[in-house]
């Protein structure tokens, strides 16, 4: 796929809604669009990208776009800002659309689920205009629905935590007889589309039979179905591979020694490993015998005697990919050469033992432990404070921040500054009027 470049001359970070050039003015055009430009890894991609000399504009929704460290970023060649989410998912695919003729751009590359999933609906449409980064459709099925992610793990003899599909929340204790407690109530889909609009689902931990429905039922009013699976308590670490057309590209490892929230979901600290063998060649098998091409994150965790367990395949950039970045595995170029059509570069080697910090994550993740006291994967806030303070000690390069590129980390301090004091505001007046 090869669109025409049109160069211009500016490079002058616009924020700005539905603007077509007007005629006989040059049409801007763009080597990379990064959507979901809220999201760290889009900051890490358009850095990557933009660092090499390739032309970067980013993209987000009105609601997410105030203030964003990604459009600050001296790479951002250019911000746009597309129709809210409440205006429904048609809007933003036709903005997409609109915006791709008026200023095109070779690679979209995108690092929500929600996204991920309105590409794929529009696959046909949207790859007209743009080569998306994304893996085949029956790849991306597999990846997006646990059930069959876990079916095919088993089928390749990869261990998986005993689980429970649950379909109504009556079917919970029951569920519950089997898996034991603690246990996590997982959605069988993280993001499922409503009538106009997308919802997120995350997995909850449960404590008591109690939490475990509640739980349940919270999937089930957001249209939504889950697991009951069993609590794995041990180490959580994670395989990034880029595989296409047959071979693997790059390999990357990373433990995570915090995340937000405590249960899991994104690391807050976290530090490169060289490729443990047993998950290192499990992942593989999984995205080999699924064919899953471009990036995946392959998860696991570990029981307290050292075995792996199988979370979850990520079929687009992970939050935490800058650490993969930074110690020498550049994953987003690697997507755009692959969604190019470039050749792409194999990764022999990068650095080990390389710590990497999200501050405002550690922060909640750290002060949850005082609410969420004495919850499995939860320690205690003396201990999580103590940690929190030491990890000052140790050399790590921190998300955001990167003395090449400063705005976007002022952003991100400017922006943490104001929902700090957005919640101190709202506790005050809630007790004090309410
Ligand atoms: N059975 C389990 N035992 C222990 N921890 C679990 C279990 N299932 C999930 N987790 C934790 O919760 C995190 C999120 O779960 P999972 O990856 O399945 O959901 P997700 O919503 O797709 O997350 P992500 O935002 O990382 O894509 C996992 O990374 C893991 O740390
Ligand atoms: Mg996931």
């Amino acid at each position: 796929m090869s669109l025409p470049i049109h160069l211009s001359s500016s490079s002058e970070v616009q924020t700005r809604n539905e603007q077509v050039p007007q005629q006989g003015t040059p049409i801007k055009a763009y080597d990379t669009l990064v959507l979901d430009a809220h999201l760290r890894q889009s900051l890490a991609t358009v850095r990557s990208l933009g660092s090499r000399g390739l032309r970067v504009a980013a993209l987000e929704r009105a609601e997410l776009a105030a203030h964003l460290p990604t459009f600050a970023s001296r790479w951002c060649q250019e911000a746009f800002v597309a129709p809210s989410s409440e205006q429904g998912i048609e809007a933003y695919v036709q903005y997409l659309e609109t915006r791709l003729r008026a200023t095109p751009a070779r690679v979209l590359i995108t690092s929500s689920d929600g996204t991920l999933e309105i590409l794929r609906q529009h696959r046909e449409r949207l790859s007209r205009h743009a080569g998306l980064a994304i893996a085949s459709e029956s790849a991306l099925d597999m990846a997006v629905q646990k059930e069959r992610t876990l079916a095919l793990a088993r089928e390749l003899q990869i261990n998986v935590p005993i689980g429970v599909p649950i379909r109504t929340s009556s079917e919970v204790s029951e569920a519950v007889r089997t898996v034991g407690l603690p246990a996590v109530v997982k959605p069988t889909r993280s993001w499922i589309f409503g009538e106009q609009t997308g919802v997120r689902l995350n997995c909850q931990l449960a404590m008591t039979v109690d939490e475990a429905r509640s739980a349940v039922e919270q999937v089930e009013r957001l249209g939504g179905t889950s697991i009951l699976q069993q609590f794995v308590p041990g180490r959580c670490e994670s395989i990034h591979l880029f595989y296409a057309r047959g071979e693997v590209y790059a390999r990357f490892a990373q433990w995570a020694k915090r995340t937000q929230p405590p249960l899991g979901g994104t690391s807050v600290y976290r530090q490169s490993i060289a490729v443990p063998e047993d998950i290192g060649e499990q992942a593989e098998r999984l995205v080999r015998a699924a064919q899953l091409e471009g990036y995946a994150e392959v998860e696991f965790r570990r029981s307290v005697a050292g075995t792996p367990y199988l979370m979850e395949i990520n079929p687009r950039l992970s939050a935490s990919v800058e650490v993969a970045v930074r110690a020498g595995v550049d994953f987003p170029h690697l997507l755009y050469q692959w969604a190019n059509g470039d050749p792409i570069d194999r990764v022999k080697t990068y650095h080990v033992g390389m710590w990497m910090r999200y501050l405002q994550g550690d922060l909640l993740t750290t002060l949850q432990t005082i609410t969420q006291r004495r919850r499995a994967s939860v320690p205690p806030p003396s201990r999580a404070i103590s940690g929190f303070l030491a990890s000052f000690l140790v050399p790590a390069h921190y998300d955001y921040f990167d003395w090449r590129d400063l705005k976007p980390g002022l952003a991100a301090t400017i922006d943490f500054g104001r929902v700090v004091a957005r919640r101190l505001r709202r506790d005050f007046f809630s007790r004090r009027y309410l």
